[in-house]
């Protein structure tokens, strides 16, 4: 057994925007069951990266693949079907509708019917710890509920894999730390594999497994949070270079 059978993988991925490379020959894996961290200054690439490990930007070059298979070509719905989740910098609800109904919009998408849709949701809710949450309009919500939305609706139905792009942006050191709690027990309970993109690096040392560094648009350094912490390529380039970071 290959032990890629079950992860999700970017190998040797280059994006290109025009004679721009926001993406260099990145190669990276996500397993189940653990948070992996994906840090590095701002332009760094790693939106970029997270969209296209999601379907939403086809690499220029070098592959992507689900459990040992090249899902390259498959668009987002479709890779969330196939289990692969993801939460945005941005909120992106819909504000005309309420969190149950914000949730539930992604189990119907996902071929589920309304009824098992909206049980989900409620579950989901109520796994988070934001059940009193469900009736309230999305339009209305403060910041943090809203990204809390956000990481329950990627939540739905139990995806292999999410990917967390700055879910604790604009949290205060508990509500991060609260985060932080959610995110490991989706690892251990739900098996989940996560990919965490978080500016604050206490955070991400906090709970993940695995670091990866990038830095205009390079690899520069994975490993422990000891590696990491030791690095002096990544000290250069992040902590020196980003001053909002350290
Ligand atoms: N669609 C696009 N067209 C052209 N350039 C793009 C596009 N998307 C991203 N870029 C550029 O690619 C680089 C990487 O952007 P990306 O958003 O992936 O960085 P990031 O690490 O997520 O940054 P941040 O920490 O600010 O969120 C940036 O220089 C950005 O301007
Ligand atoms: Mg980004």
């Amino acid at each position: 057994m290959s032990n890629d059978q079950f992860s999700l993988a970017a190998s040797g991925v280059t994006v290109a925007f025009g004679g721009f490379k926001a993406l260099t020959d990145v190669t990276l894996k996500v397993t189940p069951g653990a948070v992996h961290g994906l840090i590095g200054p701002n332009g760094a690439g790693k939106t970029t990266l997270v969209n296209v490990l999601s379907g939403f930007q086809a690499p220029s070059q070098g592959e992507v693949s689900l459990d040992g298979r090249n899902i390259g070509t498959l668009p987002p719905h479709e890779l969330r079907r196939a289990g692969v989740a993801r939460t945005f910098q941005a909120g992106r609800l819909f504000s005309g509708l309420d969190v149950r109904d914000n949730l539930a919009v992604t189990g119907v998408g996902l071929g589920h019917g309304r009824h098992a849709s909206d049980a989900e949701a409620l579950r989901v809710l109520d796994w988070m710890g934001i059940a009193d949450l469900a009736d309230k309009p999305a339009a209305g919500l403060p910041y943090t509920d809203e990204r809390r939305v956000g990481i329950a609706r990627a939540l739905m139905f139990s995806p292999s894999f999410l990917l967390l792009d700055e879910p604790a942006a604009g949290m205060s050191e508990d509500e991060a730390a609260d985060l932080a709690d959610l995110i490991r027990r989706a690892t251990e309970e739900l098996g989940t594999g996560v990919l965490l993109i978080e500016h604050n690096v206490g955070l991400v040392l906090s709970v993940t497994r695995h670091v990866y560094v990038l830095d205009a648009g390079q690899l520069i350094e994975e490993g422990d949070r000891d590696a990491i912490t030791a690095s002096q390529r990544v000290r250069d380039a992040y902590f020196g270079a980003d001053q909002e970071a350290a």
